[in-house]
C-alpha cells in the first residue's frame, strides 16, 4: 500500500469492528515506522498469528509484533494504565520486546477503575452491551471537562486533588444508578502512585513525534478500533462506542493535519458480524448464521461473547467508503466461505415496499430494512493456501469482483486465514 506518494496510511474497519484489522495492521506495519492508535482503548480485541502465536491486543498497537516500528497510543485513545501494563508484561513473557518502542500521548485520558463502574452503571440503564471496559465513561468525562489525562500524573499532589474530585464526582453518578458499589479514592491515590513513574517516562506530546516523522519522510500507520457502523457520530447511534472510529477521527486522535493523510484501507470481511446490541439488517438464518459462527470462529476476542452472524451487506460498506473517504479495500476470512453451495449478498434495502439508498439515521427504520439478496455461486474448495488473485476459484474471484463493484472501492487485499502469510495482495 506504502509507495512513494503514500506515507501515511489509516486503517480502518468499515462494519461494525472484528474485521480483522489486526492482522492488516501487522502486515502493513512491516512497512512502516510509526504505527498509532487514535481512538478507542482496551474495548479493542485485535488477533494477530505469528507462526504458531497467537496474540490479542487491546491497546497496544498491533504494529508491537513487527520491530522496529515505534508504537504510539494517540491522544484520541482512552488509556487504562492497569490494561497497558498487563499487555505490556503479557508481551514481555512472550518474548516481545517492547523496549523504547512504546510512547503514549501526554494528553490522552487515562480509564480508571471508577469509569468501569460507570460503565456498568449505565448498562443498568441504556442496554447498549458495552465491553464494560469503562470506554463510555471516560469519553463523556473527558467531553464534560472533567477528565484526568497522563499529563496531570505529572504532579502527584494536584493529580490526588482532582482524583478526590472525579471519585466523588463519579460515586454520586453511580449511586443514581441504584448501584450498591462505590470507588474507593485510596484506592485510585494508591493505583495512580503506583502507574505514574512507568507510564510517565513514555508520554510526551505524539502529535509532535508523528508530524516529524512525516516530515522526514517516514512511513506512518493509522490504526481504527472497532467499525465505521460503531462510530460515534456515523455510526447506528446509541448503539455505538463512544469515539470517532472513521477515519476523520484519525487526524483528530492522532494530533496531525487531515492534510497529511495519503489514502484511507477499510477492511471488511467477506460477511458481515456484530457483537452487542443494535440492528444487523443481514443477519443469517439460524443453521447458516451457526455455520458462520463456528466456522469464523466468531466469538468476542475480549469478552468471549457470540457474534451475530450476516451476510455481506453492500449498503454498510458503501456507506463506509463515504463516510471514510476510503481509497482501498482489504476482504478478510475468505476462507470462512469455502464450504457454501451458495453465497448471499446484501445488495441494497427496501424500505415500506419502496427502495432505501441512504442508511437511516434511527436504529428503529434501519431494524425495518428489508436487505434486497442477490445469490452467488459458492466455490467449494479450501482458498487457505492461495497466494494469488489468478490461483482463487474462478467463483470466488467472480464472489470478490461483485464485492468491489458493490462497493465502489478497490480491492488491494484478500486475507485467507488468520496467519501472516496468508494473504493476496492484488
Ligand atoms: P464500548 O466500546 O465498550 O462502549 O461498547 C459499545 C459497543 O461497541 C458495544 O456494542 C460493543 O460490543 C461494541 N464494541 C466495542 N469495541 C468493539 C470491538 O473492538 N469490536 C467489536 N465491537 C466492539
Amino acid at each position: 500500500m506504502f509507495g512513494r506518494d503514500l506515507s501515511c496510511l489509516v486503517v480502518v474497519g468499515a462494519q461494525w469492528g472484528d474485521e480483522g484489522k489486526g492482522k492488516l495492521v501487522d502486515v502493513l506495519a512491516e512497512q512502516s515506522d510509526l504505527v498509532v492508535r487514535y481512538q478507542g482503548g482496551a474495548n479493542a480485541g485485535h488477533t494477530v498469528v505469528v507462526g504458531s502465536a497467537q496474540f490479542v491486543l487491546r491497546l497496544i498497537p498491533s504494529g508491537i509484533l513487527n520491530p522496529p516500528a515505534i508504537c504510539i497510543l494517540g491522544n484520541g485513545v482512552v488509556l487504562d494504565p492497569v490494561a497497558l501494563f498487563e499487555e505490556l508484561d503479557a508481551l514481555a513473557a512472550r518474548g516481545v520486546s517492547t523496549e523504547g518502542r512504546l510512547l503514549v500521548s501526554d494528553r490522552a485520558h487515562l480509564v480508571l477503575p471508577y469509569h468501569k463502574l460507570l460503565d456498568a452503571a449505565g448498562e443498568r440503564q441504556q442496554n447498549i452491551g458495552t465491553t464494560g471496559r469503562g470506554i463510555g465513561p471516560t469519553y463523556e468525562d473527558k467531553y464534560g471537562r472533567r477528565g484526568f489525562r497522563v499529563a496531570d500524573l505529572r504532579d502527584l499532589g494536584e493529580a490526588a486533588r482532582l482524583l478526590a474530585e472525579r471519585v466523588a464526582g463519579a460515586n454520586e453518578r453511580i449511586a443514581l444508578s441504584g448501584m450498591t458499589e462505590r470507588a474507593s479514592l485510596d484506592e485510585h491515590v494508591t493505583l495512580l502512585e503506583r502507574m505514574a513513574p512507568r507510564l510517565l517516562p513514555l508520554a510526551s506530546d505524539t502529535g509532535a513525534v508523528i508530524h516529524r516523522a512525516l516530515k522526514e519522510g517516514r512511513r506512518v500507520l493509522l490504526e481504527g478500533a472497532q467499525g465505521s457502523l460503531l462510530d460515534v457520530d456515523h455510526g447506528t447511534y446509541p448503539y455505538v462506542t463512544s469515539s470517532n472510529t472513521t477515519a476523520g477521527g484519525a487526524a483528530v486522535g492522532s494530533g496531525i493535519g487531515p492534510t497529511m493523510i495519503d489514502g484511507v484501507l477499510g477492511v471488511v470481511k467477506a460477511y458481515t458480524t456484530r457483537v452487542g446490541n443494535g440492528p444487523l439488517p443481514t443477519l443469517a438464518d439460524p443453521p447458516l448464521e451457526e455455520e458462520l459462527r463456528n466456522v469464523g470462529g466468531e466469538f468476542g476476542s475480549v469478552t468471549g461473547r457470540p457474534r451475530r452472524c450476516g451476510w455481506f451487506d453492500a449498503s454498510v460498506v458503501r456507506y463506509a467508503a463515504r463516510v471514510n473517504g476510503l481509497t482501498a479495500l482489504a476482504v478478510t476470512k475468505l476462507d470462512v466461505l469455502d464450504g457454501f453451495d451458495s453465497i448471499p449478498v446484501g445488495t441494497g434495502y427496501t424500505l415500506d415496499g419502496g427502495t432505501c439508498t441512504e442508511m437511516p439515521a434511527e436504529v428503529k427504520v434501519l431494524e425495518r430494512v428489508r436487505p434486497v439478496y442477490e445469490t452467488l455461486r459458492g466455490w467449494k474448495a479450501p482458498t487457505g493456501g492461495v497466494r494469488a488473485l489468478s490461483d482463487l476459484p474462478g467463483a470466488a474471484r467472480a464472489y470478490l469482483d461483485r464485492l468491489q463493484e458493490l462497493a465502489g472501492v478497490p480491492i488491494r487485499y484478500v486475507s485467507v486465514g488468520t496467519r501472516r502469510d496468508q494473504i493476496i495482495s492484488l
